[in-house]
């Protein structure tokens, strides 16, 4: 359970759409998607860094695009499709998640998620045609640990073999 409504707060009754189940929840119509997949859902792959909007750590997919969670109202979520890192592949890994192992594309994880959510969505946003591209288009996605290098290099290979 998330934490308790302050007074005043409006609870909403909501669905939301979660790597293909639909979850009916009541909520505070304040809390995040962020604070509601890892609260309420159990959902702790998609990770809280600056809860900001500055680090691309809780990047999912919303319609399949990619959306910052702790920016983003879980009431305005209602009627569309969430996407997170545990749906991402079903019961298997993704080709980036294989990507990233191959590649040392992480260190500590923190910002894994984040990274391979928003490099799905670049991927079909056409967006890595050079390595330019992808650092231009990943740059909203921080890694402490400065795994860049690795990250790059486990999304140009996928970028190049068209696997996802
Ligand atoms: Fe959302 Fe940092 S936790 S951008
Ligand atoms: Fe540690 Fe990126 S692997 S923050």
């Amino acid at each position: 359970m998330g934490p308790p409504a302050p007074s005043g707060a409006t609870q909403i009754q909501l669905t939301l759409t979660v790597n293909g189940a639909d979850h009916g929840l009541r909520l505070d119509n304040r809390i995040t998607l962020l604070d509601a997949l890892r609260d309420d859902l159990g959902l702790v792959g998609t990770k809280k860094g600056c809860d900001q909007g500055a680090c691309g750590a809780c990047t999912v997919l919303l319609d399949g695009r990619r959306v910052l969670a702790c920016l983003t109202l879980a009431a305005q979520c209602e009627g569309r499709q969430v996407t997170t890192i545990e749906g991402l592949a079903g019961d298997g890994r993704h080709p980036l998640q294989e990507a990233f192992l191959r590649h040392d594309g992480f260190q500590c994880g923190y910002c894994t998620p984040g990274q391979i959510m928003s490099a799905v969505a670049l991927l079909r946003e056409g967006r890595a045609g050079s390595d330019e591209e992808i650092r231009e288009f990943m740059s909203g996605n921080i890694c402490r640990c400065g795994a860049y290098p690795n990250i790059l290099a486990a999304i140009r290979e996928v970028a190049r073999a068209g696997v996802a």
